[in-house]
Protein backbone atom coordinates (compact mmCIF):
# COMPACT_ATOMS: atom_id res chain seq x y z
CA UNK A 1 0.00 0.00 0.00
CA UNK A 2 1.68 3.25 -1.08
CA UNK A 3 0.92 6.73 0.81
CA UNK A 4 -0.07 10.13 -1.58
CA UNK A 5 1.07 13.40 -0.86
CA UNK A 6 -1.80 16.29 -0.97
CA UNK A 7 0.19 18.99 -2.92
CA UNK A 8 0.21 22.66 -2.71
CA UNK A 9 1.09 24.66 -5.67
CA UNK A 10 1.40 28.35 -5.16
CA UNK A 11 -0.23 30.09 -8.11
CA UNK A 12 0.12 33.63 -6.28
CA UNK A 13 3.63 33.10 -7.03
CA UNK A 14 3.04 32.24 -10.48
CA UNK A 15 4.92 29.25 -10.31
CA UNK A 16 3.83 25.39 -10.11
CA UNK A 17 6.34 24.69 -7.35
CA UNK A 18 4.74 22.04 -5.17
CA UNK A 19 5.13 21.02 -1.29
CA UNK A 20 4.07 18.30 0.14
CA UNK A 21 1.62 18.87 3.00
CA UNK A 22 2.22 16.11 4.57
CA UNK A 23 -1.16 14.82 3.84
CA UNK A 24 -1.30 11.28 3.25
CA UNK A 25 -4.02 8.39 3.06
CA UNK A 26 -3.71 4.81 1.34
CA UNK A 27 -3.52 4.51 -2.23
CA UNK A 28 -5.69 2.40 -4.32
CA UNK A 29 -3.40 2.32 -8.14
CA UNK A 30 -4.36 3.11 -11.17
CA UNK A 31 -1.15 3.74 -13.69
CA UNK A 32 -2.56 6.11 -16.12
CA UNK A 33 -4.01 8.79 -13.50
CA UNK A 34 -1.73 10.62 -11.96
CA UNK A 35 -1.97 10.94 -8.28
CA UNK A 36 -1.15 15.02 -7.94
CA UNK A 37 -4.99 15.36 -7.34
CA UNK A 38 -5.57 17.55 -4.28
CA UNK A 39 -3.46 20.85 -3.01
CA UNK A 40 -3.78 22.64 0.23
CA UNK A 41 -6.21 22.12 2.92
CA UNK A 42 -9.78 22.08 2.89
CA UNK A 43 -11.77 25.13 4.27
CA UNK A 44 -15.20 24.85 6.28
CA UNK A 45 -17.68 27.45 5.89
CA UNK A 46 -21.17 28.11 7.22
CA UNK A 47 -20.59 29.56 10.23
CA UNK A 48 -23.84 28.43 11.19
CA UNK A 49 -24.01 24.16 12.39
CA UNK A 50 -26.81 23.69 9.88
CA UNK A 51 -25.18 25.35 6.91
CA UNK A 52 -21.88 24.03 6.83
CA UNK A 53 -20.14 23.15 3.68
CA UNK A 54 -16.31 22.06 3.39
CA UNK A 55 -14.08 22.70 0.00
CA UNK A 56 -11.64 21.29 -1.12
CA UNK A 57 -9.09 22.34 -4.38
CA UNK A 58 -8.32 19.93 -6.69
CA UNK A 59 -6.00 19.91 -9.42
CA UNK A 60 -7.49 18.66 -12.25
CA UNK A 61 -10.78 17.18 -13.18
CA UNK A 62 -11.75 15.00 -10.30
CA UNK A 63 -14.48 13.92 -7.85
CA UNK A 64 -14.53 13.02 -4.13
CA UNK A 65 -16.39 12.41 -0.78
CA UNK A 66 -16.39 13.82 2.48
CA UNK A 67 -16.67 11.67 6.21
CA UNK A 68 -17.96 13.25 9.08
CA UNK A 69 -18.28 12.35 12.93
CA UNK A 70 -20.40 14.18 14.90
CA UNK A 71 -19.68 13.83 18.41
CA UNK A 72 -17.37 11.03 17.92
CA UNK A 73 -20.11 8.81 16.72
CA UNK A 74 -20.04 6.55 13.71
CA UNK A 75 -17.87 8.30 10.06
CA UNK A 76 -20.95 9.47 7.48
CA UNK A 77 -20.13 9.67 3.84
CA UNK A 78 -21.13 13.09 2.52
CA UNK A 79 -21.24 12.64 -1.50
CA UNK A 80 -21.28 15.80 -3.55
CA UNK A 81 -24.30 15.02 -4.95
CA UNK A 82 -26.65 16.87 -7.45
CA UNK A 83 -29.61 15.99 -9.23
CA UNK A 84 -28.34 12.70 -8.54
CA UNK A 85 -24.79 13.03 -9.72
CA UNK A 86 -21.86 12.84 -8.58
CA UNK A 87 -19.15 16.45 -8.79
CA UNK A 88 -16.55 16.30 -11.56
CA UNK A 89 -14.87 19.56 -10.95
CA UNK A 90 -11.79 20.68 -12.37
CA UNK A 91 -10.78 23.50 -9.66
CA UNK A 92 -12.80 22.43 -6.24
CA UNK A 93 -15.21 19.83 -4.63
CA UNK A 94 -17.55 21.18 -2.31
CA UNK A 95 -19.45 19.12 0.42
CA UNK A 96 -22.50 20.30 2.00
CA UNK A 97 -22.89 18.90 5.33
CA UNK A 98 -26.39 17.60 6.74
CA UNK A 99 -27.87 20.36 9.47
CA UNK A 100 -25.07 19.71 12.45
CA UNK A 101 -26.74 20.17 16.64
CA UNK A 102 -25.59 23.35 17.76
CA UNK A 103 -21.84 23.40 19.91
CA UNK A 104 -20.95 19.80 18.12
CA UNK A 105 -17.84 18.46 18.24
CA UNK A 106 -17.70 17.62 14.21
CA UNK A 107 -14.74 15.46 13.04
CA UNK A 108 -13.66 15.85 9.27
CA UNK A 109 -11.58 14.29 6.27
CA UNK A 110 -11.84 14.56 2.65
CA UNK A 111 -11.08 12.22 -0.27
CA UNK A 112 -10.00 13.11 -3.99
CA UNK A 113 -9.84 10.83 -6.93
CA UNK A 114 -9.03 12.15 -10.28
CA UNK A 115 -11.55 10.90 -13.30
CA UNK A 116 -11.40 10.43 -16.65
CA UNK A 117 -13.88 9.44 -18.97
CA UNK A 118 -13.22 7.58 -21.93
CA UNK A 119 -16.60 6.12 -23.14
CA UNK A 120 -19.99 5.76 -21.36
CA UNK A 121 -18.85 2.03 -20.06
CA UNK A 122 -15.40 3.02 -19.42
CA UNK A 123 -15.18 6.00 -16.71
CA UNK A 124 -11.76 5.34 -14.97
CA UNK A 125 -10.95 6.37 -11.27
CA UNK A 126 -7.57 7.17 -10.41
CA UNK A 127 -5.89 6.43 -6.83
CA UNK A 128 -8.11 7.56 -3.67
CA UNK A 129 -6.09 10.09 -1.90
CA UNK A 130 -7.03 11.12 1.30
CA UNK A 131 -6.47 14.22 3.69
CA UNK A 132 -5.67 14.45 7.48
CA UNK A 133 -8.31 14.37 9.85
CA UNK A 134 -9.70 17.71 11.00
CA UNK A 135 -11.80 18.73 14.22
CA UNK A 136 -14.52 21.39 14.56
CA UNK A 137 -16.38 23.01 17.38
CA UNK A 138 -19.61 24.06 15.86
CA UNK A 139 -21.16 27.43 17.05
CA UNK A 140 -23.45 27.22 20.06
CA UNK A 141 -25.94 29.89 20.18
CA UNK A 142 -26.69 29.09 23.90
CA UNK A 143 -22.94 29.50 24.84
CA UNK A 144 -22.56 32.23 27.08
CA UNK A 145 -19.59 33.42 25.77
CA UNK A 146 -17.93 33.57 22.15
CA UNK A 147 -14.74 35.12 20.48
CA UNK A 148 -13.91 35.49 17.05
CA UNK A 149 -11.89 37.27 13.95
CA UNK A 150 -12.19 39.33 11.40
CA UNK A 151 -10.19 39.94 8.83
CA UNK A 152 -10.60 42.61 5.57
CA UNK A 153 -9.24 43.58 2.53
CA UNK A 154 -6.45 41.13 2.48
CA UNK A 155 -6.13 41.77 -1.57
CA UNK A 156 -3.96 38.32 -1.80
CA UNK A 157 -1.07 39.94 -0.39
CA UNK A 158 0.43 36.80 0.86
CA UNK A 159 2.74 38.62 3.96
CA UNK A 160 -0.61 40.09 5.48
CA UNK A 161 -2.54 37.07 5.38
CA UNK A 162 0.69 34.70 6.89
CA UNK A 163 0.20 36.94 9.26
CA UNK A 164 -3.23 37.07 10.11
CA UNK A 165 -3.33 33.16 10.02
CA UNK A 166 -0.83 32.84 12.59
CA UNK A 167 -2.45 34.98 14.77
CA UNK A 168 -5.77 33.59 14.46
CA UNK A 169 -4.32 30.32 14.96
CA UNK A 170 -2.97 31.49 18.18
CA UNK A 171 -6.33 33.18 19.10
CA UNK A 172 -8.55 29.53 17.77
CA UNK A 173 -11.62 31.36 17.35
CA UNK A 174 -14.95 29.89 17.17
CA UNK A 175 -14.73 30.90 13.62
CA UNK A 176 -13.37 33.96 11.20
CA UNK A 177 -15.23 36.52 9.50
CA UNK A 178 -13.26 37.49 5.90
CA UNK A 179 -15.14 41.00 5.47
CA UNK A 180 -14.50 41.23 1.88
CA UNK A 181 -12.01 42.40 -1.22
CA UNK A 182 -10.22 38.28 -0.64
CA UNK A 183 -9.18 39.63 -4.13
CA UNK A 184 -8.04 42.53 -6.22
CA UNK A 185 -10.16 40.78 -9.45
CA UNK A 186 -11.23 37.36 -10.33
CA UNK A 187 -10.05 36.34 -13.79
CA UNK A 188 -8.84 32.89 -14.29
CA UNK A 189 -10.70 29.71 -12.41
CA UNK A 190 -7.56 27.87 -11.97
CA UNK A 191 -6.21 30.87 -9.78
CA UNK A 192 -9.70 30.90 -7.32
CA UNK A 193 -8.96 28.09 -4.83
CA UNK A 194 -5.91 30.05 -4.03
CA UNK A 195 -7.51 33.21 -3.45
CA UNK A 196 -10.32 32.03 -1.65
CA UNK A 197 -9.45 28.53 0.13
CA UNK A 198 -5.95 28.38 0.71
CA UNK A 199 -3.92 31.11 0.25
CA UNK A 200 -0.06 30.15 -0.28
CA UNK A 201 -1.41 26.73 1.14
CA UNK A 202 -2.40 28.00 4.07
CA UNK A 203 -5.65 26.23 6.11
CA UNK A 204 -7.29 29.80 6.96
CA UNK A 205 -10.04 27.73 8.02
CA UNK A 206 -9.75 24.49 7.97
CA UNK A 207 -10.36 23.58 12.16
CA UNK A 208 -12.72 26.81 12.82
CA UNK A 209 -15.76 27.73 10.32
CA UNK A 210 -14.99 30.51 8.02
CA UNK A 211 -18.17 33.17 7.57
CA UNK A 212 -17.70 34.85 4.00
CA UNK A 213 -18.50 37.73 2.78
CA UNK A 214 -18.15 39.59 -0.94
CA UNK A 215 -16.32 42.89 -1.72
CA UNK A 216 -16.93 45.33 -4.26
CA UNK A 217 -13.34 43.56 -5.97
CA UNK A 218 -14.74 40.10 -5.59
CA UNK A 219 -17.42 41.11 -8.35
CA UNK A 220 -14.89 41.89 -10.65
CA UNK A 221 -14.16 40.23 -13.96
CA UNK A 222 -15.26 37.39 -15.89
CA UNK A 223 -14.77 34.27 -13.24
CA UNK A 224 -16.12 36.81 -10.64
CA UNK A 225 -19.66 34.75 -11.34
CA UNK A 226 -17.96 31.27 -9.99
CA UNK A 227 -17.20 33.78 -6.65
CA UNK A 228 -19.73 30.80 -4.73
CA UNK A 229 -17.95 27.29 -6.41
CA UNK A 230 -15.01 28.91 -4.35
CA UNK A 231 -16.61 29.54 -0.62
CA UNK A 232 -19.79 28.76 1.07
CA UNK A 233 -21.96 30.89 2.22
CA UNK A 234 -25.56 29.50 2.73
CA UNK A 235 -28.39 31.54 1.55
CA UNK A 236 -29.53 34.02 -1.50
CA UNK A 237 -26.99 37.12 -2.46
CA UNK A 238 -23.66 35.78 0.01
CA UNK A 239 -26.41 37.34 2.82
CA UNK A 240 -26.90 35.48 5.97
CA UNK A 241 -27.26 35.19 9.71
CA UNK A 242 -25.96 33.36 12.32
CA UNK A 243 -25.65 33.58 16.05
CA UNK A 244 -22.75 32.08 18.26
CA UNK A 245 -22.86 32.92 22.10
CA UNK A 246 -24.74 35.74 22.77
CA UNK A 247 -23.60 37.99 19.68
CA UNK A 248 -25.94 37.94 16.36
CA UNK A 249 -24.34 38.34 12.64
CA UNK A 250 -25.65 39.83 9.82
CA UNK A 251 -23.29 39.71 6.78
CA UNK A 252 -24.95 41.22 3.97
CA UNK A 253 -23.03 42.16 0.47
CA UNK A 254 -22.84 45.93 -0.37
CA UNK A 255 -22.10 45.04 -3.96
CA UNK A 256 -19.93 47.33 -5.68
CA UNK A 257 -18.64 50.88 -4.95
CA UNK A 258 -20.42 52.57 -8.04
CA UNK A 259 -23.99 52.70 -9.25
CA UNK A 260 -24.72 49.81 -11.96
CA UNK A 261 -25.19 52.54 -14.64
CA UNK A 262 -21.52 53.70 -14.07
CA UNK A 263 -20.04 53.36 -17.84
CA UNK A 264 -17.31 51.23 -16.70
CA UNK A 265 -19.69 48.30 -15.67
CA UNK A 266 -21.31 48.63 -19.24
CA UNK A 267 -24.70 47.09 -18.10
CA UNK A 268 -23.20 43.94 -16.30
CA UNK A 269 -24.14 44.40 -12.72
CA UNK A 270 -27.35 45.01 -11.54
CA UNK A 271 -26.96 45.32 -7.65
CA UNK A 272 -29.94 47.07 -7.07
CA UNK A 273 -32.25 43.87 -7.34
CA UNK A 274 -29.77 42.25 -5.51
CA UNK A 275 -29.71 45.04 -2.57
CA UNK A 276 -33.77 44.85 -2.93
CA UNK A 277 -34.03 40.96 -2.33
CA UNK A 278 -31.56 41.97 0.82
CA UNK A 279 -34.50 44.18 2.12
CA UNK A 280 -36.91 41.87 2.70
CA UNK A 281 -34.79 39.10 3.68
CA UNK A 282 -33.57 41.99 6.56
CA UNK A 283 -36.93 42.54 7.71
CA UNK A 284 -37.71 38.84 8.00
CA UNK A 285 -34.58 38.06 9.62
CA UNK A 286 -34.36 40.33 12.39
CA UNK A 287 -37.82 39.07 13.58
CA UNK A 288 -36.73 35.63 14.17
CA UNK A 289 -36.44 34.69 17.87
CA UNK A 290 -32.90 34.04 17.71
CA UNK A 291 -32.13 37.45 16.53
CA UNK A 292 -34.53 38.98 18.52
CA UNK A 293 -33.02 37.45 21.63
CA UNK A 294 -29.35 38.02 21.02
CA UNK A 295 -28.05 40.26 23.54
CA UNK A 296 -25.26 41.54 20.85
CA UNK A 297 -25.85 42.66 17.18
CA UNK A 298 -23.71 43.22 14.93
CA UNK A 299 -23.96 44.03 11.02
CA UNK A 300 -21.03 42.77 8.76
CA UNK A 301 -20.77 44.30 5.60
CA UNK A 302 -18.00 45.11 3.10
CA UNK A 303 -18.33 48.92 2.00
CA UNK A 304 -19.21 51.21 5.42
CA UNK A 305 -22.39 52.55 5.76
CA UNK A 306 -20.91 55.93 6.88
CA UNK A 307 -17.52 57.06 6.27
CA UNK A 308 -16.48 60.86 7.80
CA UNK A 309 -18.84 62.61 5.22
CA UNK A 310 -21.37 62.18 2.72
CA UNK A 311 -19.91 62.99 -0.82
CA UNK A 312 -22.44 63.11 -3.39
CA UNK A 313 -19.99 62.90 -5.79
CA UNK A 314 -18.31 59.75 -4.39
CA UNK A 315 -21.68 58.86 -2.55
CA UNK A 316 -21.07 54.59 -3.20
CA UNK A 317 -16.68 54.96 -2.77
CA UNK A 318 -16.53 55.88 0.51
CA UNK A 319 -19.79 54.44 2.04
CA UNK A 320 -22.96 53.12 0.35
CA UNK A 321 -25.83 55.62 0.74
CA UNK A 322 -27.88 53.84 -0.69
CA UNK A 323 -27.35 50.22 1.12
CA UNK A 324 -27.89 52.64 4.18
CA UNK A 325 -30.58 54.45 2.75
CA UNK A 326 -32.88 50.94 2.07
CA UNK A 327 -31.64 49.38 5.47
CA UNK A 328 -31.48 52.03 8.55
CA UNK A 329 -34.95 51.65 9.30
CA UNK A 330 -34.46 47.84 9.26
CA UNK A 331 -31.21 48.02 11.65
CA UNK A 332 -32.42 50.48 14.03
CA UNK A 333 -35.07 48.71 14.50
CA UNK A 334 -33.56 45.16 14.85
CA UNK A 335 -31.07 47.42 17.38
CA UNK A 336 -28.16 46.79 15.55
CA UNK A 337 -25.69 48.22 17.84
CA UNK A 338 -22.43 47.96 15.39
CA UNK A 339 -21.68 47.93 11.68
CA UNK A 340 -18.41 46.48 11.08
CA UNK A 341 -16.80 47.18 7.36
CA UNK A 342 -13.54 47.72 5.44
CA UNK A 343 -13.03 48.87 2.16
CA UNK A 344 -11.24 52.15 2.65
CA UNK A 345 -7.98 50.80 3.55
CA UNK A 346 -7.98 52.95 6.91
CA UNK A 347 -9.29 51.98 9.79
CA UNK A 348 -11.62 54.39 11.58
CA UNK A 349 -13.92 54.46 14.94
CA UNK A 350 -17.06 56.31 14.03
CA UNK A 351 -19.35 56.52 17.17
CA UNK A 352 -22.95 57.61 17.34
CA UNK A 353 -24.03 61.24 16.40
CA UNK A 354 -27.33 62.83 15.84
CA UNK A 355 -26.69 61.77 11.83
CA UNK A 356 -25.55 58.85 12.56
CA UNK A 357 -27.08 56.72 14.79
CA UNK A 358 -25.59 53.31 14.77
CA UNK A 359 -21.46 53.40 15.21
CA UNK A 360 -19.24 52.28 12.65
CA UNK A 361 -15.77 50.47 12.69
CA UNK A 362 -13.66 49.94 9.74
CA UNK A 363 -10.78 47.64 9.40
CA UNK A 364 -7.15 48.12 7.71
CA UNK A 365 -6.03 47.62 4.37
CA UNK A 366 -3.98 45.08 2.30
CA UNK A 367 -0.44 45.98 3.10
CA UNK A 368 1.53 44.48 6.43
CA UNK A 369 1.83 48.01 7.71
CA UNK A 370 -2.14 48.93 7.01
CA UNK A 371 -3.64 45.10 7.89
CA UNK A 372 -5.45 44.77 10.91
CA UNK A 373 -7.04 41.82 13.07
CA UNK A 374 -10.09 42.45 14.83
CA UNK A 375 -10.99 40.08 17.64
CA UNK A 376 -14.60 40.42 19.59
CA UNK A 377 -15.15 38.72 22.78
CA UNK A 378 -18.46 38.53 24.55
CA UNK A 379 -19.41 37.28 27.63
CA UNK A 380 -22.54 38.48 29.41
CA UNK A 381 -21.28 41.67 30.91
CA UNK A 382 -20.33 42.70 27.25
CA UNK A 383 -18.33 42.54 24.12
CA UNK A 384 -14.88 43.67 23.53
CA UNK A 385 -14.07 44.49 20.22
CA UNK A 386 -10.17 44.77 19.34
CA UNK A 387 -8.45 46.02 16.53
CA UNK A 388 -4.57 45.96 15.99
CA UNK A 389 -2.03 45.80 13.88
CA UNK A 390 0.31 42.88 12.22
CA UNK A 391 3.07 44.25 15.10
CA UNK A 392 0.39 44.07 17.67
CA UNK A 393 -0.68 48.20 18.20
CA UNK A 394 -3.67 48.28 18.96
CA UNK A 395 -5.77 50.90 16.71
CA UNK A 396 -9.17 50.74 18.17
CA UNK A 397 -10.93 49.07 21.88
CA UNK A 398 -14.38 49.83 22.23
CA UNK A 399 -17.33 47.72 24.65
CA UNK A 400 -20.39 46.95 23.90
CA UNK A 401 -23.11 46.28 26.49
CA UNK A 402 -25.53 43.93 25.86
CA UNK A 403 -29.06 45.32 24.87
FE1 LIG B 1 -10.23 46.75 -0.49
FE1 LIG C 1 -13.49 47.31 -1.20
Amino acid sequence: MKRRNFLTRSLLAGGLATQSLGLAAPASDSASISPGTAFGEPLIAGPDPANLAILQPVLRPASGYGEISVNDGAWQKILPEHKGMVAFETHVLKFLLPPLPAGAKLRYKVTVFAVTYQSAYKIQRGPLVTSGEYVVTCLDPAKKTTQFVMWNDTHENAKTLAALHEKTRNIKPDFLLWNGDQTNDVYAAEKMANQYICPDGLPIAATYPLAYLRGNHDVRGPAARLVEKFTHSPGNDFTHAFRSGPVACLTMDTGEDKPDSHPVFQGMVHFEAMRARQTKWLASVIEEPWFRSAPYKLLFCHIPLWWTQDDPNREYYNCHKPCRDAWLDLLLKAGVQLVVSGHIHQTAHLPVTPERPIAQLVGGGPQPERATLTHFVADEKNLTITMSTLDDKVVHRLTIDPA
